[in-house]
Order: C-alpha cells, then structure tokens, then sequence
C-alpha cells in the first residue's frame, strides 16, 4: 500500500541524530520548557522571521493561548473560513467568542479574502485566516481589512510551517501564528506540540503567561491588560518564593515538552528541503495528471505551497477512493464536515448552502499521497492509477 503520510521513513533518515537528541534530554533530567525549548524557540522564530516564539502544547493550544493574549472573549466574535480542522473554530469557541465564518474560494480553497469585510461587526475582535494545505491565505487583504476596523490578525499555520506569501513566512504577516508540530505535520514532533509565534513583545509575555496558569510577573502583566489598569513590572514582592505559585489570570498548562523540543531542533534545518521535495512532487501531480474527471488545486500567484497535503476534486469520492484503495493506494478527506455545519455549532444557525465552496471540498475533496520521502515510482503508480480513472 502506498501510504497517505509516512513518518518512519524520516524517522530512519535522521535515526542517529534524533536519537542522540532524545537521549540527552533523558539524561539532562529537565523534561519541560528549560534549555532545548528556549533555544528552539530562538531558532523557530528566527526561521518564521519573527522576533518571538512560545512553545506550547499542541497547535489548537497556540490558538486558545493567542486568543487569549488578544484579549478575546465573552461577547466577541472572531472571523474565520469554513473549510478548516476543527480546532480552529474550537479555540474560539473555548475562550467564550462566537466564530463567524466566510467560504473559502473555489481554487486555492484558503480564505476568500473579499468575503472577510461584510461579516465584521462591532463585536468582532479578531481574524483567523487558515494557511490552508500549506499555502497561505491572502494576507495582504486580510491585514487591510483588520487595520481598517482595529482587529488582531491570528495565523493558523498548523498546515503551513514555512509557506511563503510574497517572500514572507507563514506566522511573520499577522499579529501572531499559530503552528502545530503534531507527527504529520510537515515539521512534526514525536507526540504533540505547538508554538506561537510574534512580533510584538507583550503578545510574547502574555502569551508565556497563559501557557503557565497565568503566574508569574507575566501573569501580572495579563492581569493589568483584564482590568484595564497599568502595572508596574516588579511591584510584586514573591518573598523569595517562585513567581510561578502567584497566579493573576486562568491561564492554562500548555508548554512544550523538552525531548519534542529537542527533537524539533534536529529536524527544522531540513524543513525546507523536506517543503521543496513536497513542491516537486506536487510538479509532477500538475503537470502528469491529466484526467479530465479530476479537478487539482491552483497554487495562488502570491507565493509558495508547501503542500501539506495534495487535495483533488472528483465527483463521486466514495468510488474514486474504493478504485485507488484496490490499486494500493492510500487516500483521505480534509475535511468532511465544514466547520459552519458541524452539530456542535448548530445554534449558530448556519445551514447547507451557506458556504458552497466549503460543502463542495468537504464532499468532493480527496487528498492523495503526499510526503517528502515518497519514491518516484510511488509517484508514477499514483499518477498512473489517478489517469486511468473513469470517473
Ligand atoms: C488547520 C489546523 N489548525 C489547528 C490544528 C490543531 O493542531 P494540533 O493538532 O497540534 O492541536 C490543526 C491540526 O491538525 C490544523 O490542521
């Protein structure tokens, strides 16, 4: 079976030096945040060409914690697109904001950007544009928009970790990115784990505040933001107890694990070849698909997809996939349920047709096997087998 995703294959490429690294974090006896997570965090931002980074738990946590630093909550709604993991819309919903959401476009499936400005009213505080299959939304539009009505841009970059958009990194456009570094990811870790990453420096601390149940002189500072008033940075005498059992804010527990850090640190030097390997293999699924029963995605004109995953169009997905499972080849679905017609949101009145683009890719959409280390043979066998479909 040629698989969706395969993570050994990396796995047994860099098996000495991963190793090595998990091993030294067993030994150090420091398992969470501390040195590995400080120094990826450097080396993270560096790569996203941000000044700052927070490691997190997981990339749904990065997107509760960013939530949170800007301040949104009760009464606020937070735009964001209808094709999208569901995480996305959770972690709005987590905070106690309503998510309010727009189509995706009908070719490059992110974010329809021209859709974003008829929904904001005053009650919306911020807007989550989703890097979508590793290409990035139209941030150009989108951050004209928030600057227009004062609104945070959120990156979701779970999908996109070193996407580019008019030369600029996934992460570095909005007021900060969320990236998640589950195993598939294009930059995975051995388990879960997040970041998020920014430029400006308060959204930095308070961001490291609510990743550690809101203690601490940064937790102080996340609680001056809530009530509105200024306080003064070491106004608070810990009587020489550890700042962290002082808590200001709810805040949650969310830090990145050493040994994931660690491990990251090993892989994020290859991340861009392992990103320039997918664009090759996407190539070649442009240029050599040609059944005229398939429809591929466009790749926008403003800047790389680093294809997380390879999403086709077919009419009837159940038979299409049932053919390529026969011929040993593994397909998924990215996603089945738009997020505006998912039953957990059901109050919010959304119904079928609201977001034709979306239903369409949640009912048409079938991702093909797409990762760096699948072998051109694998690569002729999909093309071959997706050509001689009669759809
Ligand atoms: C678009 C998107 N957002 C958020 C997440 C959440 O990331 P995690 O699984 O690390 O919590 C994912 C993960 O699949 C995702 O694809």
């Amino acid at each position: 079976m040629i698989p969706l995703m395969e993570l050994t294959r990396q796995y047994k490429s860099l098996e000495g030096q991963l190793d090595r690294a998990a091993l030294k974090v067993l030994h150090s006896g420091k398992y969470i945040l501390g040195e590995e997570v400080a120094q990826f965090e450097k080396e993270f931002a560096a790569y996203c060409g941000t000044k700052y980074a927070v490691g997190v738990g997981n990339g749904t946590d990065a997107l509760v914690l960013a939530l949170l630093a800007a301040g949104v909550g009760q009464g606020d709604e937070v735009i964001t697109c209808a094709m999208s993991f569901f995480a996305t819309a959770e972690a709005i919903a987590v905070v106690g904001a309503k998510p309010v959401f727009v189509d995706c476009t009908d070719d490059t499936y992110v974010m329809d950007a021209a859709a974003v400005e008829s929904k904001v009213t005053g009650h919306t505080k911020a807007i989550i544009p989703i890097h979508l299959y590793g290409q990035c939304a139209d941030m150009d539009k989108i951050n004209e928009i928030a600057k227009q009505h004062n609104l945070y841009v959120i990156e979701d970059c779970a999908q996109a970790a070193g996407a580019q958009y008019k030369g600029k990194k996934a992460g570095s456009m909005g007021d900060m990115g969320c990236v998640s570094f589950f195993p598939t990811k294009n930059l995975g870790c051995a388990g879960d784990g997040g970041m998020v990453v920014t430029d400006k420096e308060e959204l930095y601390r308070l961001c490291q505040a609510y990743r550690v149940h809101g203690s601490g002189e940064n937790g102080l500072l996340a609680y001056g933001k809530k009530k509105g008033i200024e306080v003064e940075p070491g106004s608070i005498d810990f009587h020489g107890n550890l700042p962290k059992y002082f808590n200001f804010v709810i805040g949650h527990n969310s830090r990145l694990d050493a040994l994931q850090a660690a491990l990251l640190r090993v892989k994020l030097p290859y991340l861009d070849g392992w990103n320039q390997r997918r664009g090759e293999i996407a190539k070649r699924y442009h240029g050599e698909i040609t059944n005229p029963a398939v429809k591929k995605p466009v790749c926008g004109a403003f800047g790389s997809h680093i294809y997380y995953v390879f999403v086709l169009e077919v009419g009837d997905r159940d038979s299409f996939r049932a053919y390529m499972e026969e011929h040993g080849i593994a397909t998924g679905v990215y996603f089945p349920v738009p997020l505006h017609l998912q039953k957990v949101f059901e109050d919010l009145g959304y119904h079928p047709g609201d977001m034709p683009n979306a239903e369409i890719l949640a009912g048409h959409g079938v991702a093909i096997p797409m990762f760096p280390e699948l072998s051109e043979e694998e690569i002729d066998k999909v093309i071959n087998c997706v050509n001689a479909w009669e759809g």
